[in-house]
């Protein structure tokens, strides 16, 4: 049955996610260079094990939204329904290639890290410099076309609020 409105778990997932979102990209920034090499430190255990939970609180909250699918708001404009959606099925999407790429770029190094220190993180694959040469820069270019529909994603939110002054922003926030 298509709902009205977002209930309770598909909004604690979207503000668990942006909250994550919002520390995931400072780490990414800020942790120092990968050199030949290296293995991990603490900024880069902590930026696998938070992007592994962003992935995994994705691929719950997409299973979510398919089996509680959501009507647009009703009052919109066609064209916004549809772009609206668009952009949704975009973030999820992006958010899946940002986290299967880091891990991937992560696996080809063959790095044994752990899951904030404290259970051993899977690897996807085993060493393989050919294939991380091949990967690289898939990562940067998805983390960028992530941040680029989350501003595109926001803007939008904030033409609701107060250009349109309707009830979209309402519909994502408690109560
Ligand atoms: C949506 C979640 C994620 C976001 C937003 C994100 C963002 C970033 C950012 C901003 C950087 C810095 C790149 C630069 O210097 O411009 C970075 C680097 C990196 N990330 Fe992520 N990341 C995410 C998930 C992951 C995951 C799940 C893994 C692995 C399990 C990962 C592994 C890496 C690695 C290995 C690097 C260093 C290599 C590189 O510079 O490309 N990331 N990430
Ligand atoms: C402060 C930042 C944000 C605000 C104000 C915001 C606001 C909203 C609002 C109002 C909706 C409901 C739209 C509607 O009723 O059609 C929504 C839905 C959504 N937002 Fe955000 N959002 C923010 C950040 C993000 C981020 C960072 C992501 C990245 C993953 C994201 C992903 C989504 C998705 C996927 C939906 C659709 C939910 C669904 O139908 O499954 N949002 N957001």
């Amino acid at each position: 049955m298509t709902r009205l409105q977002y209930g309770t778990p598909a909004k604690i997932f979207h503000w668990v996610i942006v909250a994550l979102l919002a520390v995931q990209y400072p780490i990414g920034w800020l942790m120092p260079d990968i050199h030949r090499g290296m293995s991990p430190g603490a900024g880069m255990t902590f930026h696998l094990s938070i992007g592994l939970t962003i992935l995994l609180l994705t691929a719950l909250r997409f299973v979510w939204r398919l089996t509680h699918p959501v009507a647009p708001e009703s009052s919109l404009p066609p064209w916004q329904r549809l772009s609206s959606e668009a952009v949704h099925w975009l973030l999820y999407a992006l958010v899946l290639a940002t986290t299967i790429s880091g891990w991937l770029f992560a696996s080809f190094r063959g790095w044994s890290v752990s899951y904030f220190y404290l259970v051993p993180l899977p690897m996807l694959a085993s060493d393989n410099a050919a294939a991380g040469k091949a990967i690289d820069g898939l990562h940067q270019a998805m983390e960028w076309a992530l941040l680029i529909t989350i501003c595109i994603h926001v803007a939008a939110a904030l033409a609701h609020v107060f250009i349109y002054r309707d009830r979209v922003m309402q519909r994502m926030l408690p109560g």
